[in-house]
């Protein structure tokens, strides 16, 4: 299957992501998911490997109430990604990410980045985007740093869930905090 590197964001018009697409390509394209994409997301959560798998309710509820501050990827009508996060109530200019995931046959075309570019380009009051991550998540953490160094960002990172929180012998989930991307 070929993958197009014309990845729309135009997720009203079809028609636009076919055209970026080329003959023969399959159309890769990022718009907000509906409560429809929510049982998918769960799927690519599941498969992902390494993430928390929450229950599916919890993706349905993301899916349907925070759709303006997550996105799905699709590659044809498959969800192949998706990012899911919020604005934080007490300051609507952070977004807090809580989880990004691309399918094992999507990877390796930087499709977390643009999953993370949706939101934030169609968000321009958030300034600030924190997210956590485990110490042994390599690609996850090159994720964040390629995305704060393409925008010339500081990324931070300062101790967040920290073990003890946890109730289950959860690892440690340390903060990253990234500012400075809309200079
Ligand atoms: C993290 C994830 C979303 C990235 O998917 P992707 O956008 O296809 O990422 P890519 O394969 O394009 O790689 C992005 C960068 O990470 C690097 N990378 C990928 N896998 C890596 C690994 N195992 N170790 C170190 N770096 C890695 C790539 O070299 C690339 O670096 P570059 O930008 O400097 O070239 C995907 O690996 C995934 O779904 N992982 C499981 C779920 C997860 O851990 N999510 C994050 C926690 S919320």
């Amino acid at each position: 299957m070929t993958i197009s590197d014309g990845t729309s964001t135009t997720p009203t018009n079809p028609a636009t992501a076919d055209a970026a697409a080329g003959d023969g390509a399959t159309p890769l394209t990022i718009r907000p998911p509906t409560v429809d994409d929510g049982g998918a997301m769960w799927r690519v959560a599941r498969d992902s490997g390494s993430l928390d798998l929450n229950s599916s309710y919890s993706y349905l509820l993301l899916a349907d109430h925070f759709s303006a501050t997550c996105r799905i990827a699709l590659l044809g009508d498959d969800v192949v990604g998706f990012v899911t996060g919020y604005r934080l109530p007490a300051d609507p200019s952070r977004y807090f990410l809580w989880q990004v995931a691309v399918d094992e046959r999507a990877r390796g075309r930087r499709l977390a980045g643009r999953l993370i570019d949706a939101v934030i380009d169609e968000q321009p009051e958030i300034t600030s985007l924190v997210t956590t991550v485990t110490e042994d998540n390599a690609a996850s953490r090159r994720v964040f740093r390629r995305w704060s160094e393409d925008r010339d960002a500081t990324l931070t990172e300062v101790s967040g869930f920290e073990a003890h929180h946890f109730p289950d012998g959860h690892e440690a989930e340390p903060l990253l905090v990234i500012e400075g991307f809309r200079n």
